[in-house]
């Protein structure tokens, strides 16, 4: 409750458009409520829906203390639980993926159907009721292919996000889809600097050489809002591919939690590649009439931003570990007939946005360190190049303080 009240007055207390005050970023406290009041309330991206194709195919993620599976059941729909054996809680899953035609648990192999309902306990007497013991569920939904869970009891309405959801990812096939490649690393930040930093491109130029390659970095490209102060390239694009049937122009959640907008690359570079060119070109994800449709860009706070490109897309997943440790995952997803080395070479594929992941690392990192020095006051953001920026950490405060206070968001109220 301290720690609420402290939470109040050091957002009353900020400047507005400038960064946050230095506890946001290092307190174990706020950590903590950070988790509370946004990681587990707010729906979060899970994975792509490709990763587990086939009934029985399962994944394991930890959000913070909870720990989950998500898992196909035999009637093909996508379940989350949370991963604790109703037992004596055991952990049911313990790979981060694998296939299994039951969930049987290690300990004493309770067995669990892929719906969550317990099937099998040995030995536990004539009163013992199964019914009583399944696995506890965990809000899941599909949109388009990608898969959210959410830990909150009651949910915020999924459908808004959905339906966009559906319409801008359809012609990207998601379903179509396998993981090319994957990586995991570790940044040492707090995940809202993680955040952040994806949130602009004043950065790119002095980080990113391979990334600028084909990534515009130009605000009138990148921080879109709804001013609508994009470039004439970006509306051009957006006609072009609309009247091709892909939905590209911006879209906004009324909070601003989630957004959708397709950009052009640069030179007609058609994927984030060193040379710009395709590197899926023959079998292509999306389903676009042309090579060069760019990127449809998306993010859905506060843990994944994503490019859907017309030969591949990359969804990257965000979950915070301490207050200055965050776990940042990314999936490379291909045409799930395109075969490795003769289709696509992995590193082709994969090269840029792993060296622009380690790139962001290293930023947030050294913007870590400098936060943590008691000498770090707040600086102002720049309207002109950090205006996602200032966007994100709008909605984080507007997120938070109703929930500090025990007053209902508007998005609750809704
Ligand atoms: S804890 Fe799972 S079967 Fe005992
Ligand atoms: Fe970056």
């Amino acid at each position: 409750m301290t720690t609420h009240t402290e939470m109040l007055e050091l957002i009353r207390s900020r400047t507005p458009g400038y960064a946050l005050p230095r506890p946001f970023y290092t307190d174990p406290e706020i950590f903590d409520v950070d988790m509370e009041t946004i990681w587990y309330r707010d729906w979060l991206f899970a994975i792509p829906a490709c990763e587990i194709p086939q009934s029985g195919n399962y994944v394991t993620m930890q959000v913070g203390a909870y720990a989950i599976v998500i898992v196909r059941g035999a009637d093909g729909r996508i379940r989350a639980f949370h991963n604790a054996c109703r037992h004596r809680g055991s952990r049911v899953c313990a790979a981060r993926k694998g296939s299994a035609p039951k969930l049987v648990c290690p300990y004493h192999q309770w067995t669990y159907e892929l719906d969550g309902r317990l099937l099998y306990a040995r030995d536990m007497g004539p009163d013992f009721k199964a019914a009583d013991h399944g696995l506890k569920a965990v809000a899941c939904e599909e949109a388009g292919g990608v898969v959210y869970i959410c830990l909150a009891d009651e949910p915020a309405p999924f459908a808004p996000f959905a339906e966009q959801a559906a319409r801008y990812l359809a012609p990207h096939r998601l379903n179509e889809a396998k993981v090319a490649f994957e990586s995991t690393i570790v940044e040492k930040g707090n995940w809202k600097l993680v955040i952040e930093n994806n949130r602009e491109c004043y950065h790119c130029a002095g980080s990113h050489p391979e990334l600028c390659r084909t990534y515009p970095d130009r605000p009138g490209f990148t921080s879109m809002d709804e001013s609508g102060a994009m470039e004439p390239a970006v509306t051009a694009h957006w006609q072009k591919c609309e009247a091709a049937g892909m939905p590209s122009k911006f879209v906004i959640a009324p909070d601003h939690q989630w957004r959708f907008a397709r950009i052009p690359l640069l030179g007609a570079g058609e994927s984030y590649t060193m040379d710009g060119k395709a590197a899926v070109p023959n079998k292509r994800l999306a389903n676009a009439p042309f090579a060069d449709a760019g990127s449809l860009l998306s993010f859905h706070y506060p843990n994944t931003w994503n490019h859907f490109l017309a030969d591949h897309s990359i969804v990257f997943r965000v979950l915070p570990i301490s207050a200055t440790e965050t776990e940042v995952t990314t999936k490379w997803l291909v045409h799930k007939d395109a075969v490795e080395g003769v289709d696509y070479d992995v590193n082709n594929l994969s090269r840029v946005w792993v060296a622009t992941n380690d790139e962001d690392r290293q930023v947030v990192e050294e913007n870590q360190r400098g936060i943590n020095s008691p000498a770090f006051v707040p600086g102002p953001y720049s309207e002109i190049q950090e205006d996602g920026v200032i966007q994100f950490v709008d909605w984080y405060l507007r997120t938070l303080e109703p929930r500090l206070t025990g007053k209902k968001s508007l998005r609750e109220v809704a």
